[in-house]
């Protein structure tokens, strides 16, 4: 088939890889030029595993084409996706400008009938507000139909995510273009789940609002096992293992980031309010959210009151390990906080370096890798879980730290382990190996009692 992917983003490149690696002739339209160029030339503007083998045999192969011209994308498909950013706009709802756009240039460019899939977030309703644009500013008599149809890929595994997906979700109120798009899909392998257009659009939401509230949720009993002495590892494999809850999502941490959850859940709070509804589940998810990025820093003043003129090495950037994407990462937070304490910030993360750079300027430092940021820190804080962070040669982390503490968001290591590698060491939701403790451990190992 003829597909246009509008927005060559982390969900527009990758589902139009995949698209085009199935067969499909397929052309990725962006405004950013430099973007297209890039990838015209194998330079892809994001990391994601696998992606760049797959875009450029596609494109080699005359599968994939890049062009900034959406007046192209849209005459020469007979199918239109859009996949634009819905960013958060400043009342929490989500900010459907590049969604608009896009409607204005397909309602333009209508050669010959289209269907118009909607792959962004967006709130329930979306679809209908799409067709009536397209419908009031077309100038052809055309005919066209407004599907929605959510992703659900993660960012670190999109490729994958995409062509292995749990079940793929139609959202439409026409059969016929329902039937083309399974047609589309089939070669996926996965479930069809076929909707009206308005569950489609909320299945979305729900779904990163349900993930979300299972992260804050074992955010929340992290917190009490600290204040009773549990371990919410072991509390996590208790429930994990009732099927009815499942283990997926029980890894307490420092909270979650990225460019879908923080925006999609304050987007259907938003959807719910001008419904005249309270969601009351999911205001806390976002509150304790919040409170949990600045928790790193809460325990690390706890050993360190004072954190001016200290240097402290941030282990972890990016919002999770495998994407370069800084987008709402807790490291931001925790910047933010340490440079407002006075404290410098030697931070490394192995992909995010560049995204950092961006962000930060030059308030914070950067190393060349783990141990460079280690050497001569007051602390250490890991934010974010990359393989070689859990693989850290302690003795060496030890020696080259000023003090050996680490605080870890991420609960990487084991508390006991740490204790016996002579570390001050706070996790999340977990016993802590406190300065006392140390004095201890050693005064037991050196009488032998
Ligand atoms: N990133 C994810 O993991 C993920 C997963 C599922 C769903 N989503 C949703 O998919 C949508 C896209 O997300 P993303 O992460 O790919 O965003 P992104 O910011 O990575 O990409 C969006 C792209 O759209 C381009 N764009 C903006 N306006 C345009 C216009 N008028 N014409 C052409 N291109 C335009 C931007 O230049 C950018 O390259 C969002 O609604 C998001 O919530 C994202």
């Amino acid at each position: 088939m003829k597909l246009t992917v509008v927005g060559t983003g982390y969900v527009g490149l990758v589902s139009g890889a995949c698209f085009a690696d199935l067969g499909n002739q397929v052309i990725c339209v962006d405004i950013d030029e430099a973007k297209i160029e890039g990838l015209k030339n194998g330079v892809m503007p994001i990391y994601e595993p696998g992606l760049k083998e797959i875009v450029e045999r596609n494109h080699e192969q005359g599968n994939l084409k890049f062009t900034t011209s959406i007046e192209q994308g849209v005459q020469e498909s007979d199918i239109i996706f859009i996949a634009v950013g819905t960013p958060s706009a400043e009342d929490g709802g989500a900010d459907l400008s590049a969604v608009e756009a896009v409607a204005q240039k397909i309602a333009t460019n209508l050669n010959d009938d289209k269907i118009v899939i909607n792959k962004s977030t967006v709130p329930v309703g979306t679809g209908d507000w799409v067709e009536e644009y397209i419908a009031k500013h077309k100038t052809t008599e055309h005919d066209f139909t407004v599907v929605s149809c959510p992703e659900f890929l993660r960012e670190g595994s999109a490729v994958s995510d995409t062509m292995e997906p749990d079940r793929i979700v139609i959202g439409s109120n026409d059969q016929q273009a329902a039937e083309t798009l399974d047609q589309l899909h089939q070669d996926f392998g996965a479930p069809i789940i076929h909707t009206d257009r308005y569950s489609a659009e909320v299945i979305k939401y729900a779904a990163n609002a349900f993930l979300a509230t299972k992260i804050s949720f074992i955010n929340e009993i992290a917190n009490i096992c600290e204040l009773t002495g549990a371990n919410v590892e072991e509390v996590a494999r208790g429930i994990g293992t009732d099927h009815r809850i499942s283990d997926k999502f029980l890894r307490a941490g420092v909270g979650f980031g990225g460019a879908c959850f923080p925006k999609d859940t304050k987007a259907i709070v938003k959807t719910a309010q001008e419904y005249g509804y309270d969601f009351k589940v999911v205001n806390s998810v976002v509150e304790v959210n919040k409170l949990q990025k600045k928790s790193l820093v809460t325990k690390l003043k706890q050993i360190l009151p004072d954190l001016a003129g200290r240097t402290i090495a941030l282990l972890g950037l990016a919002f999770k390990p495998n994407t370069d994407d800084m987008r709402e990462a807790p490291s931001r937070t925790v910047v933010k906080q340490l440079l407002e304490a006075g404290a410098e910030v030697k931070a490394y993360d192995p992909i995010a370096m560049e995204e950092a750079q961006e962000i930060f300027g030059d308030d914070i430092e950067y190393a060349t890798d783990a141990y460079d940021a280690l050497k001569d820190s007051d602390a250490a804080l890991l934010v974010t879980e990359w393989n070689e962070f859990q693989e850290l040669d302690l003795l060496r982390v030890k020696n080259l730290l000023q003090q050996p503490i680490l605080i870890d968001g991420r609960n990487c290591y084991q508390p006991a382990e740490m204790k016996e590698e002579g570390f001050i060491y706070h996790s999340v939701g977990r016993p802590a190996v406190t300065k006392e403790d140390l004095l201890a451990f050693e005064e037991i190992a050196a009488t032998g009692e």
